[in-house]
């Protein structure tokens, strides 16, 4: 059986879409794959409620609690490691993950390792994508599905979805209408990865 483990940080509703969508299409009789854990650095996460009623093991490593990003990422591969095994590597989603993850870190996960980042890649990495995308002018803005690489929001590019930016938007109604197709990309790149297997 396949482990895909959940790290968020925060909401979590691309979790929750993730969860769902594995419940409903089956992704155990599927792809041998079952979601077993979510993992937050905050232990406020909303996202948290909802994966333990939903029966995934969840568990809290504060980042604030170590010195450095090293020792975070290396607990956190400590965490991870678990689910890890050499038949069956576990896959781990980023989803709302707000820590910058090492260089080490990604290379341990590389090619097992994704996001979603509210912006269509390769345009507005890093943070403020919506007010970013506004002030530009853009009438065109969206969220990306990527294989994550030691550089910031790039790597493979898996899915996109595009939605448009209305003369009256703020950051906030930009991304509302960006997370819904979050919602809809993020399950599907990950199922679609599950079936190349
Ligand atoms: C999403 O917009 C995601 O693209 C970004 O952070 C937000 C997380 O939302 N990285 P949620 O925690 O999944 O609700």
């Amino acid at each position: 059986m396949k482990n895909i483990v959940i790290l968020i940080s925060g909401g979590g509703s691309n979790m929750a879409a993730i969860v769902k969508s594995a419940q409903r299409e089956g992704w155990r009789e599927k792809f041998n794959a079952r979601i077993t854990a979510v993992i937050s650095n905050k232990a406020d996460a909303k996202g948290l409620i909802f994966a333990h009623e939903r029966g995934i093991a969840t568990m809290v490593l504060d980042h604030k609690a170590f010195a450095s990003r090293d020792e975070f990422d290396g607990a956190l591969a400590g965490l991870i490691e678990r689910f890890d095994q050499p038949d069956e590597p576990v896959l781990v989603v980023l989803a709302g993950f707000m820590r910058i993850l090492t260089p080490a870190f990604v290379a341990r996960y590389t090619g097992r390792l994704v996001n979603i980042h509210p912006s269509l890649l390769p345009a507005f990495t890093g943070l403020h994508t919506h007010q970013r995308a506004i002030d530009a002018g853009c009438k065109f803005a969206g969220a990306t599905v990527h294989q994550v690489t030691a550089e910031l929001d790039h790597g493979e590019i898996l899915a996109q979805a595009v939605v448009p930016v209305l003369p009256d938007d703020t950051a906030d109604t930009l991304a509302a209408r960006v997370l819904t197709q979050e919602h809809i990309i993020y399950p599907r790149a990950i199922a679609d990865l599950l079936q190349k297997k």
